[in-house]
């Protein structure tokens, strides 16, 4: 199958695949590694929450082993500061705290601390053409809405050193939305391909599978919830801050309130919100406020979120003062994959030839 070839055929083979996959996760939780993470961009927000956290949760307690990479090296792709990665990766760890990631079940690592991690990309940067680097379609949408004409050399090859994250520690499925999908298709080829080259074809790297979460929740402004443009609801949030985000989300003049995510893409996002909230369908929901128009729904989804973000935001101020906690937790994570990760890079490079002596 050619790489990027045909996105919406293997965009509809992962959907058809995903009911399947869950189940096997869960009735089989040990035949799978599961790896994956975030940049290190800053706090999540609640559009992570229900779009991912949430589902990483319940895999590690169905005893699914998590692997989660803080992405250091990928937040610079787009940017040359870097003042802000470590408060990132202390508010990240933090969050994932708060949701209940348990660093006893889950490895939390980042891998500018894995040398050998980093390491990997080399060889799997032979494997690649710049052509396949170059057709990648998330690089080029991500190229296109930075809007700047001088593209980095790490934003070209990121998805290599994605592909690295994955391949180290052997990962064979990762939870993503569809922006992720060529990345793994990339992952798959790279394993494939240094399969093929150093193992006789054996499959020394797992060919990872994407499990796919599909994109719930739009900013209280209507666009894509984003960490950059101030329309997120985080988890870290007061129930003031919670409660003053809600009652500037756009909505529309109709007052009486009904559910049409097509016409009214607005109104439908928050009842979406409310309906995570509460675990009732949004048409439900639409038709106990009624009349009462947005600031009735408005009214009702800031209890909703509040509630149901309490014992999160409780555990998470809780969490906070333990910095030494929490810079232990990532100490012990990174240990772990560093461990992982020379024993794979070692694997690797015995069977590149590339043991020189014992
Ligand atoms: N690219 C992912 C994102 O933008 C973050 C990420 C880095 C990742 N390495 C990964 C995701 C490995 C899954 C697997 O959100």
């Amino acid at each position: 199958m050619p790489l990027f070839g045909n996105e919406n055929e293997s965009l509809k083979e992962c959907i058809a695949r995903s009911p399947m996959l869950w189940r096997e996760l869960e009735e089989q939780p040990s035949k799978f590694r599961i790896l994956t993470g975030e940049r290190t961009t800053g706090a999540l927000h609640i559009g992570h929450y229900f779009g991912s956290l949430k589902s990483r949760v319940t895999l590690q307690n169905w005893g699914v082993e998590l692997f989660l990479v803080l992405a250091d090296y990928q937040a610079i792709t787009d940017r040359t500061s870097t003042e802000m990665l470590k408060e990132s990766v202390f508010e990240i760890i933090l969050d994932y705290l708060a949701v209940g990631i348990q660093p006893e079940k889950s490895t939390i690592f980042c891998h500018s601390m894995v040398p050998s991690l980093n390491q990997l990309m080399l060889p799997f940067l032979s494997v690649v053409s710049m052509a396949e680097l170059q057709r990648n379609p998330t690089v080029k949408d991500e190229i296109a809405l930075s809007g700047t004409k001088s593209v980095s050399g790490l934003m070209m090859t990121y998805p290599v050193h994605q592909a690295a994250d994955i391949l180290y520690c052997k990962g064979n499925v990762v939870p993503g939305g569809k922006d992720q999908l060529p990345h793994i298709e990339l992952t798959r080829l790279i394993a494939r391909r240094i399969n093929h080259l150093y193992f006789a074809g054996e499959s020394f790297f797992p060919e990872p599978e994407l499990l796919l979460s599909a994109p719930i929740l739009l900013g209280v402004d209507g666009r894509k919830m984003g960490k950059s443009l101030h329309n997120a609801i985080y988890l870290k949030m007061s129930e003031d801050e919670t409660a003053k985000l809600i009652k500037q989300a756009k909505t529309d003049s109709d007052m009486h309130i009904h559910y049409d995510p097509v016409n009214r893409p607005e109104v439908a996002n928050l009842l979406r919100l409310y309906s995570f909230c509460t675990g009732t369908e949004p048409e439900i929901l639409a038709d106990q406020i009624g009349n009462s128009g947005a600031a009735g729904l408005k009214k009702h989804l800031t209890e909703a979120v509040n509630e149901y973000f309490r014992p999160i935001r409780e555990r998470r101020n809780h969490y906070r003062s333990e910095t030494a906690l929490i810079w232990n937790i990532l100490r012990e994570g990174n240990l772990k994959a560093n461990e992982i990760a020379n024993q794979t890079l070692n694997d690797l490079r015995k069977a590149m030839h590339m043991q020189y002596y014992e």
